[in-house]
C-alpha cells in the first residue's frame, strides 16, 4: 500500500478532505468513504481506508505529536493544514509500508496548495522532526493525571475514559478502548449451515472460524467475502457477531409474530431470520433512504418480509407484537471500531439529547407489545444514557412491564448483567452491545 505518485498523493488529498468532514459533520463514515473512493483502483481505495480510519482512529494522539513537534497548541496552527498533517503524522508514526517521504510530500504539496508557501516550509519541518522519530515511544504522553495519559495514549476524549474506567475498572476500560482501536475483520451472518458455507469459502480462498458468540456467524480470518460464490448467492450477510447476537436475546420461537421498529439496513431483521425462518417479522424504519437499503439488502438475500417506512411515534400498525426489538438510535460507543469518527461526536449533552429520543422511541413502541409479550430495547452502546436510563424511564411510565430474567444459550449467558439486561463490551473480536428485555403483563 505504498501509494506514491499521483495518485498517490490523489488518495492523501481525499483522505484529508473525509478527515476534516468527519470531524465538522454527523455523516456515517461510510457514506464519506464512499465519496471519496469515487473513481479509484481498487488497491487506492484500500490505502484511503486506512488513511482516514486511521487517522480518525488515533487522532488525539496525533495532535499531540503534532504539538510537541510544532511547539504550539493545534488551536494556534491554521485550520487549514490539520487535515493534511494529521494524515500524514499518522502515515509517519502508524504505517510502515508507506515510505516517509510519499507521506511529508503529499502533505507538503497540499498544503502549497490551499495555504502559502511559508505554511507549506512550516509543515514540512514538523512532519520532517516526526520523521526523524517515526516511533510513538519517542513521543511521551505529556500527563501527571494517569486517567488522561490513558485518553491520549489510547486516543479518546478524557470524559469517556473516565467514566469507562469508574464503571468497568482500568482493565476492562482499557481492554475496551483498545479493542475500539482495532482494524475489524470481516464478519459474516450466515443463512444456512455455516460449517458448510465456511468449507465454500475455504474453496474460494476465504478463510473462516466459527464465531463464538453467534451461532450462525462467521469470522473471516483472510480473503475478501464480498468476492464469493455465496455471498453472491445471498446465503452471507456482513455483520458483527455482538450485533447478531444482541438480536436473538433472547432467542424467538417458530412462529412469533416480531416487529423491527428501528430496522434499517436490516441487521437485526437478518440475524432474527436467519436464526429462525418461521418467524412472522415485519420491519420499519423512519428513514426511506436507510429502508431502500434494507430492501436492496432483502433482495440480495432472498428474505421476504413487510417492510414500512414509519416513524414509531406514530406506527401505523396495530399492537398485538409477540416481540417488539428496537434497535436505538445511540452514541454507538460499542462500535469506535468501525466508526472512529464517533469519539470525536461525542459529549454529555449529546449522550443527554440521544436518551431523550430513544426513551420516546422505546415508549411508543411499548404501546404495539402483546400482552405476556416482550419489548427488546437494543443498542450498540454501552453508556448507561443509552440504556439503563431509557429502561428505567421506561419501567416507571409503563407499569405494566418488567425486566424479564433471562434464560440464555450457554454463548450468551456469561453475559447477563442483571434482571433483563445482557451486555457485551467491545473486544478483539467483537462490538460491544447492550440488550434490556422487557416482559409486559
Ligand atoms: C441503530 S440503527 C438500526 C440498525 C438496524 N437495526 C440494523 O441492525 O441494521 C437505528 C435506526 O433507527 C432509525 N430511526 C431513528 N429515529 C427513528 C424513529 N423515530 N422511528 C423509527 N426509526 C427511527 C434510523 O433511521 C436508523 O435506521
Amino acid at each position: 500500500m505504498s501509494g506514491k505518485g499521483i495518485a498517490g498523493q490523489a488518495v492523501r488529498r481525499r483522505a484529508a478532505v473525509a478527515v476534516e468532514e468527519a470531524l465538522q459533520s454527523r455523516a456515517p463514515i461510510s457514506d464519506l468513504l464512499e465519496t471519496a473512493r469515487g473513481g479509484l483502483a481498487p488497491r487506492d481505495r484500500g490505502l484511503l481506508d486506512e488513511l482516514v480510519l486511521g487517522t480518525l482512529r488515533w487522532l488525539r494522539r496525533l495532535d499531540g505529536v503534532l504539538e510537541s513537534a510544532a511547539g504550539r497548541p493545534l488551536a494556534e496552527i491554521d485550520v487549514e493544514l490539520h487535515g493534511p498533517l494529521r494524515v500524514a503524522t499518522h502515515q509517519l508514526l502508524f504505517l510502515d509500508r508507506v515510505p516517509p517521504y510519499a507521506a511529508v510530500d503529499a502533505a507538503v504539496e497540499e498544503i502549497k496548495r490551499r495555504s502559502h508557501k511559508g505554511a507549506a516550509g512550516f509543515a514540512n519541518a514538523i512532519l520532517r522532526k516526526i520523521a526523524a522519530k517515526a516511533n510513538l515511544a519517542s513521543w511521551p504522553v505529556p500527563t501527571e493525571d494517569p486517567v488522561e495519559a490513558i485518553a491520549i495514549e489510547t486516543s479518546y476524549p478524557t470524559f469517556l475514559v473516565r467514566r469507562w474506567v469508574h464503571r468497568f475498572g482500568e482493565g476492562r476500560a482499557r481492554a475496551a478502548l483498545e479493542a475500539g482501536n482495532r482494524r475489524p475483520a470481516f464478519q459474516l451472518l450466515c443463512f444456512g449451515d455455516r460449517e458448510a458455507l465456511a468449507a465454500g469459502l475455504r474453496d474460494e480462498s476465504v478463510e473462516t472460524e466459527l464465531a463464538p458468540l453467534a451461532t450462525q456467524g462467521l469470522a473471516v480470518l483472510s480473503g475478501d467475502p464480498r468476492e464469493t460464490a455465496a455471498f453472491r448467492s445471498g446465503k452471507l450477510y456482513i455483520q458483527d457477531q455482538a450485533s447478531q447476537a444482541a438480536a436473538l436475546v433472547p432467542p424467538p420461537a417458530p412462529g412469533d409474530c416480531v416487529l423491527d421498529v428501528a430496522a434499517a439496513p436490516g441487521g437485526k431483521s437478518f440475524s432474527l431470520l436467519a436464526a429462525e425462518p418461521g418467524l412472522r417479522l415485519t420491519a420499519a424504519d423512519a428513514s426511506l433512504s436507510r429502508l431502500l437499503r434494507l430492501r436492496a439488502n432483502q433482495n440480495r438475500l432472498a428474505t421476504g418480509f413487510g417492510l414500512a417506512v414509519a416513524r414509531a411515534e406514530t406506527p401505523p400498525f396495530r399492537a398485538g407484537f409477540d416481540r417488539v426489538i428496537v434497535d436505538l438510535p445511540c452514541s454507538g460507543t460499542g462500535t469506535f471500531a468501525r466508526h472512529p469518527e464517533l469519539k470525536w461526536r461525542l459529549s454529555e449533552s449529546e449522550l443527554a439529547r440521544l436518551s431523550s429520543q430513544a426513551f420516546e422511541i422505546l415508549l411508543a413502541a411499548a404501546e404495539l407489545v402483546a400482552p405476556d409479550g416482550r419489548l427488546c430495547a437494543v443498542t450498540c452502546s454501552v453508556e448507561s444514557e443509552d440504556n439503563e436510563s431509557v429502561v428505567e424511564r421506561l419501567l416507571e411510565r409503563r407499569t405494566d412491564f418488567r425486566p424479564e430474567r433471562l434464560v440464555l444459550p450457554t454463548q450468551l449467558s456469561p453475559f447477563v448483567e442483571g434482571p433483563g439486561r445482557w451486555r457485551v463490551l467491545p473486544a478483539d473480536d467483537r462490538d460491544g452491545f447492550t440488550v434490556h428485555v422487557l416482559r409486559r403483563r
